[in-house]
């Protein structure tokens, strides 16, 4: 049943390619400070300061101010608020960004939603607006997005509702994240949320990702200008899911921390990277808790520790950029969080 429909212009591959390619350059991932400003605002008051604009624009400001960061972050996935934001002395975040080689992107879904006669299952609302709004993000210098779907599971979820709308919602958000020249990653996070088992967790991802690949290719998404943002298990199980559904031509896939604690994500992602299976795409991080958790426990919201604050995100994105090369030693960066930052139903 052959339709008609054509490719990106050579000149839109190319560039969406180029900008896939450098988020998952080798032993680089994506520091994800994406949190919504309720979300940053209970992190800020865990610190005891206010949720007020300019808190959460000197908390960002220590992170993209860190020397070095570049390293092993390539990139970093903004909240609309921050895209506009600047440092103490007046430069843009965006522009400081780019002279540190760091790749801005944005978070451009508007958070999940109930699903209608669902057992308590959500899709994620955002695409009336999108190509005006990436429009927008891209003048602004943003080069990619990031979109979040949830899949609960339970005993009767998630439901052929809850997936078949999810893949249809991924993929027409990366249909026009790539009209506008922006490379979607396109996240359908199952929760590590309930009690079922590893075999549950590598099937259920196994049918969400296989739904999400037809719907990408049912819109003409070009796979090679795309980004992956799963959820991640043990080794094994999570390198075969994706080896049965993610086509090669995808360049990178960047798990998502999901609540576990910074050691245990740096420990998965090197594991992830040394199973002795077939790899055909980068594999690397992109991680939010994961990467500030020990951040927020030594900034502790005053100036005078910034620069110890520093060197804890340095610590994990060093110990996450040799993961995602399969070379990190567990245990050999201790961090000042090493808790679970496991939450029920945690929203960004
Ligand atoms: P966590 O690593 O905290 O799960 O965040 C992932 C995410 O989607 C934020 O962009």
């Amino acid at each position: 049943m052959p339709t008609y429909f054509s490719y990106p212009e050579p000149a839109l591959q190319k560039e969406l390619k180029t900008t896939a390619e450098a988020i998952v350059a080798p032993g680089k991932g994506i520091l994800a400070v994406d949190e919504t400003n309720e979300g940053i605002g209970k992190l800020l008051a865990a610190v005891g300061l206010q949720n007020t604009e300019n808190n959460r624009r000197r908390y960002r400001q220590l992170l993209f101010t860190t020397d070095n960061l570049s390293e092993h972050v390539s990139a970093t996935i903004l909240f609309d608020e921050t895209v506009y934001q600047k440092t103490d002395d007046g430069t843009p975040f965006i522009e400081l960004l780019k002279k540190k080689n760091i790749i801005p992107g944005i978070k451009v879904d508007l958070d999940a939603v109930p699903l209608f006669l669902s057992l308590d299952e959500v899709t994620t609302q955002g695409l009336d607006n999108l190509a005006t709004r990436c429009a927008e993000y891209k003048k602004q210098g943003c080069r990619f997005a990031k979109w979040r779907c949830p899949l609960k599971i339970g005993e009767h979820t998630p439901s052929v509702q809850a997936i078949n709308n999810t893949a249809q919602v991924l993929a027409r958000y990366a249909s026009i994240c790539q009209s506008q020249g922006l490379v979607p990653i396109v996240e359908p996070d199952v929760l590590l949320d309930g009690d079922h088992d590893i075999v549950r967790n590598q099937k259920v991802s196994e049918q969400a990702l296989a739904a999400v690949y037809k719907a990408l290719n049912d819109h003409h998404v070009f796979l090679e200008g795309t980004l992956l943002k799963p959820n991640m298990e043990i080794a094994t199980a999570t390198v075969t899911a994706l080896l049965r559904t993610v086509p090669a031509a995808v360049p990178g896939i960047a798990f998502l921390s999901g609540g576990l604690s910074e050691e245990e994500a740096s420990i998965y992602l090197n594991a992830i990277n040394r199973v002795s299976l077939k790899r055909p795409w980068a594999l690397t991080f992109s991680y939010g808790r994961a990467l500030q958790a020990s951040v927020w426990k030594t900034w502790a919201g005053k100036d005078v520790n910034t620069k110890a604050a520093q060197l804890e995100l340095l610590k994990r994105t060093k110990a996450n950029g040799l993961a995602s090369l399969g070379k990190y030693e567990g245990g050999s960066a201790t961090s000042a969080g090493s808790k679970s930052n496991y939450a029920a139903n945690h929203r960004y």
